[in-house]
């Protein structure tokens, strides 16, 4: 028996109403209600391969914990934002914007998962472009098998009979259901598509990787209904004028969301950079002004970035303020506390500020480098290359702890530098790290720009 009804739907959060309402009452957006037609079964989607409601309550001590070993995906650097692999039965989906390199990274890593029957299910594309981005890439084919289906049902039967090891789902926007009427990529059918992999997921113990694809405010198209549903979320980021991107999890229930993983896109597909700051760093004939370095860290993994910094007399009345890959209200926070606690006259000058590389840095510490850029720029003075900072710049210009500031002093050790900058307040505690690095403590801006410029305190 079925029967047809519709509702309403917030597209932005997937909020189910009746009728149809201005403001969603679930996230406070207007205008967000559509209608969406609804198709119910008994009995639809996946069917479970044990009886039907054989599950029992058991006291936590009773479960057993035969773990399941993780699946790699043959990216080291993928496995470790997964915090280890890919773990049988989880849902992961994949976002980023398109153009981004989601398509070429998953496929990249099934060609690679040797011994591992991959089915690599697509509603964008063409067997025949799979076929050909996977030449491109240039690896050995794999034991990968593509599909060109967008109906949930009829992928369930393909997996019933082919029971792949991996399944990747190319995007989850385009994926249908029968049981539902409207259309793909609307938050019902991506909510009933989303639920009936996931049963198939968690029934099978297989993993399931879907992408989805991101709006352009940075919201997962859709459906915030998707994260609650899968177990991990994993963002893929970056300047698409730029090679770098970055793979981070937003959400992971088998690891830890601060790992995060960098890639280069090159012609042959995605490559792992494993030492992110001998690339970030370009390395001058010469010194310039507005340069610094940054000990930054992301996620755990310490790196150290190159700040660009131009500060020039404003030709208009209003100065222009702009910040590439750094927060503009941090930067116009930075200046105000230059101002007010140095008695720099920034306030009739341009300031342009730039994270080379394309990469987004909230790290605060990196609030130290910003400052000795715009210095260097203002005094159009360079700064020893050899020099790199770490610290968080408080509202009265005084430089603040920094967590994991250790890690970070090793980092700039490893690559070589001479001198760091760092809070004076951690300098106690602080191990050396080795010979060639000289720690600096500055417990303020004032006494930072003394130093760098060497004059009396
Ligand atoms: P794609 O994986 O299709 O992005 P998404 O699935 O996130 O939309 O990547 C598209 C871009 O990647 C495209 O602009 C071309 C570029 N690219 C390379 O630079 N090198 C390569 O080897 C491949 C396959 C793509
Ligand atoms: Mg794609």
């Amino acid at each position: 028996m079925s029967k047809t009804r519709s509702a309403y739907f917030c597209q932005s959060c997937g909020h189910e109403s009746p009728k149809f309402l201005g403001r969603c009452p679930s996230c406070g957006e207007w205008n967000t209600f559509a209608e969406e037609l609804l198709q119910k079964e008994s009995g639809s989607g996946w069917k479970r391969t044990g009886a039907e409601g054989a599950a029992q309550p058991k006291r936590l001590d009773e479960i057993s914990l035969d773990r399941q070993e993780r699946i790699s995906t043959a990216l080291g650097e993928m496995d470790r934002v997964l915090g280890g692999g890919l773990v049988p039965g989880s849902l992961v989906l994949i976002g980023g914007e398109p153009g981004i390199g989601k398509s070429t990274l998953t496929l990249q890593s099934a060609m690679r998962m040797k011994g591992c029957k991959v089915l690599y299910v697509t509603g964008e594309e063409s067997e025949q472009q799979i076929r050909m981005r996977a030449v491109r890439l240039g690896e050995s084919l794999g034991d990968c098998y593509v599909l060109t289906e967008t109906s949930t049902q009829g992928i369930l039967q393909h997996l019933e009979r082919m029971r792949p090891d991996l399944v990747i789902v190319d995007s989850i926007q385009t994926l249908q259901s029968q049981y539902i009427e409207s259309t793909a990529g609307s938050i019902s059918q991506i909510r009933e598509c989303t639920a009936e992999l996931q049963k198939f997921a968690k029934t099978t113990a297989t993993p399931v990787v879907l992408i989805g694809h991101i709006t352009k405010d940075g919201q997962l198209a859709g459906p915030k209904v998707l994260e609650h549903m899968v177990d991990v979320v994993l963002q893929f980021e970056g300047d698409r004028n730029y090679g770098y991107r970055v793979l981070r999890a937003s959400k992971n229930r088998y690891g830890s969301t601060a790992e995060v993983a960098l890639f280069e896109m090159s012609d042959r597909g995605m490559r792992e950079i494993l030492n992110p700051s001998e690339i970030l760093i370009s390395h001058h004939e010469e010194p310039l002004s507005g340069v610094c370095i940054a000990s930054t860290l992301e996620g755990l993994r310490p790196m150290l970035i190159e700040v660009q910094a131009l500060v020039s007399t404003a030709a208009y009345g209003t100065p222009q303020r702009s910040a590439t890959g750094f927060d503009l209200r941090r930067l116009n926070m930075l200046l105000a506390v230059l101002e007010k606690r140095s008695g720099f006259r920034l306030a009739a000058k341009d300031v342009f500020l730039n994270i080379a590389g394309g990469i987004r840095v909230d790290d605060p510490a990196i609030d130290l480098a910003v400052v000795g850029a715009v210095l260097s720029s203002a005094e159009d003075s360079p700064l020893d290359p050899q020099v790199c900072f770490s610290g968080e710049v408080g509202l009265s210009g005084e430089v603040r702890a920094v967590s994991r500031l250790e890690q970070r002093v090793a980092e700039a050790a490893r690559m070589g530098f001479s001198r760091m900058f760092v809070p004076r307040a951690s300098l106690k505690g602080l191990r050396k790290a080795g010979d060639g690095l000289e720690l600096v403590g500055v417990a303020n801006v004032h006494q930072l720009y003394a130093r760098l410029f060497n004059l009396p305190l």
